[in-house]
C-alpha cells in the first residue's frame, strides 16, 4: 500500500496521535436505540427485496475507534469483522469488545487493501471517511468489492467537494504554515480560528458541525495529511471502475428533485427530464453545501433479486412500508390545509418538511411494518392518493419499503 511513501507514513502516525471518532467508552445509550424495528428499516434499505434478516456478516473497513462495537451491538446476531491499520483505534476497539462481552465481533490490525487475505466474503461490507483518506482511493474499494458477498451490499462514505470548500481553504492554510498535529499546535489552531471572518465558508462548519468541537474532529478536519473528495459524478465512475453500481443514497431526499425548495421552483420540470443520476448532480451544485455522499452499492454482476423500487405497475401494492428512524410528526406553525408536516431529523436542509392533509394522515397511522400498500389503502377509490403517498414518503425518507412479497409473486 505504499507504505514507504512520506504522506503514508503521516497518514498511519496521524492515526496512532488522533485516534477517529474520540474514543468513548459509554455505549449503553447507543444500544438502547436499536430495537427490531430499526434493523427491521435497515435491513430493507439495503436489500428492500429480501426479506428480513438479521444475522449476515459484516466487515467494518477502516473500522476506527468505535464503529465496529456499534456494528455488533446494534445486530447481535450477525458476526461483524473490524478491521484498521491503527493500533490505537484497535486497542480501544477490544476495550469495547470486553467491557460490553460483545462475542460476535472480531477486530484485526489490516490495511483494507489487503482484506483477500480476510479469506472470506461478507453480506454487508460498511466503510466510512476512510477511502478518501487512502493513496489508492480506487484499490482501496476494489478490495472491498472483491470481498464483498454476491448479493451483499456495501455502504461507503466519502467527502464531497462544494461544502469543504472552506476546509480545503483552511487545510491549505495550515500547510502554509507548517501547522503540525501535537497538542498545542492544535491548540493554537482553535484559538486563532475565532478569529475567522463570520462569512468565511468555513464559518457555518465551525458553528454548526460536531466535529469542529473536539481536538480530534478539528485535527481530522483541518490537519490531515491527505483528503480528497468526490462530486456526485466521481462517485458513480469511483463505483463503476471498481466493478459497483450505485444502489442509493442513504438518506436520498436531499437529492431529489421532487423534494424541498426545488419540487415547486420553474426549474423542476427541466430536472425531471434528466437521468437520475444527472438530477443528483445537478441538485449537488444546487444545494453547494453537500459535506459527504453516503451511498449503498451493490455488486455489477449480483446475483440478488433487484433491489429498484417502482411504483408504475402494480407491484407497489404487495410492498410494506416500514418506519425509518428519525422521523417526527410536528403540528405546530402549520403551513395551510395541512393537518402535520413529516420531518427526518438526520436530514440538515431545512426545506425539507412534508405537509400533509388528514386524508394522507390517515394512511400514515396504518403503517405498522406489517400490512402491505394494498391492505393499508382498502378501498380502490384510496389507490391513486395512496400510490402517489407512498411513493413520496419514500422519496422523502420516511419510510423504507420492505418488497419481498412483491418480488416473490412477481
Ligand atoms: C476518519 S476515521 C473513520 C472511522 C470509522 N470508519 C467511522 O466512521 O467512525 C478513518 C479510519 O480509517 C483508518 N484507516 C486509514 N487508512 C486505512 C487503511 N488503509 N486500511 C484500514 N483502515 C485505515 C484510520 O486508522 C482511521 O481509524
Amino acid at each position: 500500500m505504499g507504505s514507504s511513501t512520506p504522506v503514508a507514513a503521516q497518514v498511519s502516525r496521524f492515526y496512532e496521535s488522533h485516534p477517529y471518532p474520540p474514543p468513548v467508552d459509554d455505549l449503553d445509550a447507543y444500544r438502547k436505540s436499536w430495537d427490531d424495528r430499526r434493523r427491521r428499516a435497515e435491513s430493507h434499505l439495503f436489500w428492500p427485496a429480501e426479506p428480513y434478516r438479521d444475522d449476515r456478516s459484516i466487515l467494518v473497513a477502516g473500522c476506527g475507534t468505535t464503529q465496529a462495537a456499534h456494528y455488533a451491538l446494534r445486530w447481535p446476531r450477525a458476526r461483524v469483522l473490524g478491521i484498521d491499520v491503527s493500533a490505537t483505534s484497535i486497542a480501544f476497539t477490544q476495550e469495547l469488545k470486553q467491557q460490553y462481552a460483545l462475542d460476535n465481533l472480531e477486530v484485526r490490525q489490516l490495511p483494507l487493501e489487503h482484506a483477500a487475505e480476510l479469506g472470506e466474503t461478507f453480506e454487508h461490507v460498511v466503510c466510512t471517511g476512510v477511502l478518501h483518506h487512502l493513496p489508492d482511493p480506487d484499490a482501496g474499494l476494489r478490495a472491498l468489492r472483491d470481498v464483498l458477498a454476491p448479493a451483499g451490499a456495501l455502504h461507503v462514505m466519502v467527502y464531497a467537494p462544494y461544502g469543504r470548500a472552506g476546509i480545503y481553504m483552511l487545510q491549505d492554510y495550515c500547510r502554509r504554515l507548517a501547522i503540525g498535529h501535537t497538542d498545542a499546535d492544535i491548540r493554537d489552531l482553535a484559538e486563532s480560528l475565532k478569529a475567522l471572518p463570520l462569512d468565511h465558508p468555513l464559518a457555518p462548519l465551525l458553528r454548526n458541525s460536531p466535529d469542529f468541537t473536539t481536538s480530534a474532529g478539528l485535527a481530522d478536519a483541518l490537519l490531515h495529511p491527505r483528503d480528497r473528495s468526490y462530486s456526485v459524478p466521481q462517485l458513480v465512475e469511483f463505483l463503476d471502475r471498481a466493478g459497483l453500481e450505485f444502489g442509493r443514497w442513504l438518506r436520498q431526499a436531499p437529492y431529489l428533485p421532487w423534494c424541498g425548495a426545488l419540487a415547486s421552483a420553474p426549474h423542476h420540470s427541466k430536472l425531471i427530464e434528466l437521468t437520475a443520476e444527472e438530477q443528483y448532480a445537478a441538485i449537488e451544485l444546487f444545494r453547494g453545501t453537500m459535506l459527504r455522499h453516503s451511498v449503498v452499492a451493490y455488486r455489477k454482476d449480483r446475483l440478488a433479486q433487484n433491489s429498484s423500487v417502482d411504483f408504475e405497475g402494480d407491484a407497489w401494492l404487495r410492498y410494506t412500508p416500514v418506519h425509518l428512524p428519525g422521523t417526527i410528526v410536528v403540528r405546530d406553525r402549520l403551513p395551510p390545509g395541512a393537518t402535520a408536516v413529516l420531518i427526518n431529523r438526520n436530514h440538515t436542509y431545512t426545506d425539507l418538511y412534508l405537509p400533509i392533509d388528514d386524508r394522507q394522515e390517515r394512511l400514515l397511522e396504518k403503517i405498522d411494518g406489517k400490512r402491505t400498500i394494498a391492505e393499508i389503502c382498502g378501498q380502490r377509490g384510496e389507490r391513486s392518493l395512496a400510490r402517489d403517498f407512498f411513493r413520496q414518503l419514500w422519496q422523502w425518507d420516511q419510510i423504507v419499503l420492505d418488497t419481498s412479497a412483491a418480488v416473490v409473486s412477481s
